[in-house]
Formats: structure tokens, C-alpha cells, sequence
């Protein structure tokens, strides 16, 4: 199984945005590890296995009870890095034992998601400049669960050629379906990909919402790049100077089901609400959801099991780093 491979617990995973985690404990899954959260005394997250120590009970099932978690079974309580703080049948000022704390995963907060390490980072999670530019503002999405491997989704955020088809119900164009010769580059430090031009539908008010257009057709210049394992990056510009960048993540779960959720930053005059602004790209995501649900199982990662041509380079490079990566 994928998410039984080693590696693979040495990155960061998106699990739930940071507003997610308030008052009660939030139960997430990572590469088939299942795990609680909650916002301990000391103002950090804290991530461990949703199983009490004493007898397995699930912990996400419990209360938070100034910043400890608390177990529903016999009300042993765990706070800051895990620690048990608080057996009540042994009585007040009883030792705890040491096996007693919860054995907790790497936390960090970024872009207001709550990201994940199960092993010890092997790499950064990656940069994005707009974050810390004023001009920009950053909107998030939720986190949605898809019935999807995230090596098919990865797979499908690099691609440009199933545009005309998947999203005709948004900027797709039925007859632009040739996909010019695409030159695969080191984007910046922590992205590899490609830039293109691509003219979009731009249609209905969402459509015109998000691009801050009128016409009926519009030119972006997009590049879309990857950072391994499964983080994809688009950014659109157009003629206007407006840029619209997306974050997209995917995590997952187990190998045919994942999280999955996108972060839009945009340098507009933030008169527009952002959840009206994202609007257009949840269509789009929707439309990508429809169609890789349809699509069974695990990407196989032998290139040689799937047939690709000039317009899969970007999603057949990221497959080949991706299983470089695994081993
Ligand atoms: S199982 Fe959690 S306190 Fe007993
Ligand atoms: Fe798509």
C-alpha cells in the first residue's frame, strides 16, 4: 500500500485549516493513522493518536477542558506536548507513568492550514511570497474529503488538456483542445513546472468575479508547478495586473481517499467578499472531483501501465520524482 511507504511520513500534509481546530477535539487521518487534535495551554496545536493510553479509547470522542484533552472512557487527561496530566482514579499528587503521555506527530500552522509530519521533515513546507505581501490577500477554502488517490489528483492539477472537457461547465472552451509544447523549468526554489497562456471562458457572474473582467474570453498566463509529494500551484495572471494564485493540497487519507483543499491569494482592491471570490475555482474544483471520482484505485506509478503523450510531461515528471521519492 502507498501510504504504507516510508518517505512518505517525512513531508507535510494539510489535515484541517487552523479555524477548524477550536473547543472540541478534531479527528483527522493521515496515511491511515488515525489522530486527534486540540489547542493546548500554551497556544499550540498539539497532534497524537486518537487512542488513549490507558485502554484505546478514542480521545477525538472526549471534551477540551482548559487546553487538555479529555478521555471519555476514565477521564484521563493529556495537555501541552501530550503530556498526561491527570489520572482520577489514582487520586490527587500520584505519579503518572511515564508510558502514560501520548506519543505526538510535528504540528505547524501555515496559510491558515494545519499541517502534519507523521516522521521527522525531510523538507520545508513550501513557500508562498503572497503570504507576507500586503497587497495580497489570502482566502481559504475548508477542507473537503474526495474518494480519490492523491497521486491521481496531483496528476489531474497538472494537467491542461482535460480543460475542454471536465471544465466546460466553467472557463473550459470546447474547441481549444491543443495543447501547445510545454517546457518543464525550476519555477522558483520549492516549485517545478511550466508556464502557458490559455484563454478562458469567462462567463456568468462567478466567472467574472474571479478574473475582475468583462469580456467573454480572456487571456491568463499561467504557470503551474509542483512540490513534492502532492502540492500543486497554479498562478493566473491577466492583462490587468491582477494575479489570482492557488494553492492546492492533497493529502491522504488512505490510498483511494485524501483531503483535499485550496488557498487563493490575490492582489484585488479586497472590495468583493473572499468566499464570493473563490466561488468560480470551488465550480472548477467540483468539476475535477465529478470526473477523478469516476477513476479507480492508486495512479500506477510504472509510466509504462498508462499511455502518455507531449501534453502529459508535467504530470509524467511529477510521477517520475514522486517515485523517486518513494524508492
Ligand atoms: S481509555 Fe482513556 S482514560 Fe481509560
Ligand atoms: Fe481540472
Amino acid at each position: 500500500m502507498l501510504i504504507e511507504n516510508e518517505a512518505l511520513r517525512n513531508h507535510w500534509y494539510v489535515v484541517a485549516e487552523v479555524a477548524d481546530v477550536v473547543g472540541e477535539p478534531v479527528a483527522v487521518t493521515l496515511l491511515g493513522q488515525e489522530l486527534v487534535l486540540w489547542r493546548s495551554t500554551d497556544g499550540s496545536i498539539v497532534a497524537a493518536p486518537d487512542r488513549c493510553t490507558h485502554r484505546e479509547a478514542p480521545l477525538s470522542a472526549g471534551t477540551v477542558h482548559d487546553g487538555c484533552v479529555v478521555c471519555p472512557y476514565h477521564g484521563w487527561k493529556f495537555g501541552d506536548g501530550g503530556q498526561c496530566v491527570e489520572i482520577p482514579s489514582s487520586g490527587a499528587g500520584k505519579k503518572v507513568p511515564p508510558a502514560a503521555h501520548l506519543p505526538t506527530v510535528h504540528v505547524r500552522e501555515q496559510f491558515g492550514l494545519v499541517w502534519l509530519c507523521l516522521g521527522e521533515p525531510a523538507a520545508e513546507i513550501p513557500a508562498m511570497a503572497a503570504e507576507d505581501d500586503e497587497k495580497y490577500r489570502r482566502i481559504n477554502s475548508g477542507v473537503e474529503v474526495w474518494n480519490v488517490s492523491s497521486t491521481r489528483m496531483t496528476d489531474n492539477f497538472l494537467d491542461i488538456s482535460h480543460f475542454p472537457y471536465v471544465h466546460i461547465g466553467t472557463f473550459g472552451i470546447a474547441q481549444n483542445s491543443d495543447v501547445p509544447k510545454i517546457e518543464m523549468e525550476q519555477l522558483d526554489d520549492d516549485f517545478f513546472g511550466y508556464e502557458y497562456e490559455v484563454e478562458v471562458r469567462n462567463d456568468g457572474e462567478s466567472g467574472k468575479e474571479a478574473s475582475g473582467l468583462s469580456a467573454e474570453v480572456v487571456l491568463r498566463r499561467m504557470s503551474t508547478g509542483f512540490n513534492l509529494p502532492f502540492t500543486v500551484r497554479s498562478n493566473i495572471h491577466y492583462e490587468t495586473g491582477l494575479d489570482h494564485l492557488i494553492l492546492l493540497c492533497s493529502t491522504p487519507i488512505d490510498d483511494v481517499t485524501s483531503y483535499f483543499t485550496f488557498v487563493v491569494w490575490r492582489n484585488d482592491d479586497f472590495a468583493v467578499p473572499g468566499q464570493e471570490v473563490i466561488v468560480f475555482d470551488r465550480a472548477i474544483g467540483a468539476e475535477d472531483k465529478v470526473m477523478l471520482e469516476k477513476v479507480k484505485g492508486v495512479l500506477p506509478l510504472d509510466q509504462r501501465a498508462t499511455v502518455s503523450v507531449q501534453s502529459d510531461k508535467p504530470s509524467v515528471e511529477w510521477r517520475r520524482r514522486f517515485a523517486e521519492l518513494i524508492g
